[in-house]
């Protein structure tokens, strides 16, 4: 894979191409310090593959715990204080190695540390390389309220190598699949039909760059997300919600499995408010039931989970917006839902 991905500020690589251009941003900038910052996982299964690929002498690691429960402030602390001990300074530079949290967390400490560090993202899970790790969004969770905290702050590149992928858990897997998935839906016809015909996950590199490019050109129309960009919370209202209503129990989900119900949710509602096709209503529900073991989900939950949404960032005046579709490609967004329409698309998730 040579072909590389304009992200204006920055650019994402692929494989060893990324590495190079990595070397040469090295040399070029002379950093007075480089932190690799992992978690206890990227540690053992990523720190070494990274290492074989780029001729690095002096590093200083830093470390977080793994999983979302750790995506947040206190675990900041623990980072900004270590590299405040190593004498960080304005000339160093974050490398974060890992997954969507390694990537928020560290690309909020970045651009918080000095006013600002630069930092570089080298995804180790396929959530982070097709969506976490691209369009320099970054933040922490505050309480149970997702990505509550954070900043827009661009990396100085991101590097894709799909050689991580190979100790990843097959649930990982599925997770991120969820955001092929919808980046499909919402932007890219073609690959939607190549990917709903399958019973399984489609992940080979062809499929992630054509991922990244599609998240990658709506972020270049609509980085702030006052418009174009809100299409990226497809199924993510919803799925945000179900996310944050479980993670305290014991069903709880990963990001992408939330998201993927949130899909199946948005897609009956975008049929009942917008026409959006049955045909196609049936095949996406049909096909993440392939995927991804059913959630049940009861009555009390379901209400629980609606008033979660009151909180959710995105909606503004205290109103709840969706993203729903016209068609696939055809997003619209700041849509209201009523609470009826949204119990009913439960049921027909939990059908
Ligand atoms: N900034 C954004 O635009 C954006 C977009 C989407 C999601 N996110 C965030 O991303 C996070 C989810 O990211 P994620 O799914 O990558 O989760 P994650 O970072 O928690 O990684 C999942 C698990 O896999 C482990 N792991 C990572 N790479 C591995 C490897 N190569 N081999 C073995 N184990 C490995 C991790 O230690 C962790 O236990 C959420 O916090 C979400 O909010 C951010
Ligand atoms: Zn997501």
């Amino acid at each position: 894979m040579n072909k590389e991905i304009n992200s204006g500020t920055y650019s994402v690589l692929f494989k060893q191409k990324g590495f190079d251009y990595l070397s040469d941003h090295l040399s070029d900038i002379n950093y007075s310090k480089i932190f690799i910052h992992v978690d206890n996982n990227t540690k053992k299964n990523c720190l070494d593959l990274f290492l074989n690929k780029i001729n690095l002498e002096k590093y200083e690691l830093i470390e977080s715990k793994d999983g979302e429960e750790n995506k947040n402030i206190y675990s900041c602390l623990k980072l900004w204080e270590i590299i405040s001990d190593k004498n960080g300074d304005r000339n160093s530079l974050i490398i974060n190695l890992g997954g969507g949290v390694v990537s928020d967390m560290g690309g909020f400490i970045a651009s918080t540390y000095k006013r600002g560090i630069n930092y570089i993202n080298i995804p180790t899970t396929l959530l982070s390389m097709v969506d976490a790790s691209v369009g320099g969004k970054t933040g922490i969770d505050f309480g149970i309220l997702k990505n509550q905290i954070g900043t827009f702050y661009d990396p100085q590149m991101v590097i894709i190598d799909p050689d991580f992928l190979k100790t990843l858990q097959k649930n990982q897997i599925s997770s991120g699949y969820a955001e092929i998935l919808k980046h499909s839906i919402i932007y890219d016809l073609k690959t939607f039909k190549l990917l709903i015909k399958n019973d399984k996950t489609t992940h080979d590199i062809n499929t992630i760059y054509d991922s990244v490019s599609t998240k990658n050109s709506i972020v270049l129309i609509d980085k702030k997300e006052k418009k174009e960009r809100k299409s990226l919370n497809y199924g993510h209202t919803l799925g945000h919600a179900i996310e944050s209503y479980f993670l305290n129990t014991k069903k709880k989900l990963l990001h992408g499995e939330a998201i993927a119900i949130g899909i199946v949710l948005a897609s009956f509602i975008s049929n009942k408010l917008f026409d959006f096709s049955f045909e196609h209503v049936i095949s996406i529900k049909k096909h993440i039931d392939l995927i991804y073991s059913k959630i049940e989900i009861n009555e009390n939950e379901i209400d629980s989970i609606i008033d979660l949404l009151i909180h959710d960032k995105k909606n503004s005046h205290g109103k709840i917006n969706f993203v729903l579709l016209e068609n696939i490609a055809k997003p619209i967004y700041d849509v209201q839902v009523k609470t009826n329409l949204i119990k009913e698309s439960f049921k027909y998730y939990l059908s």
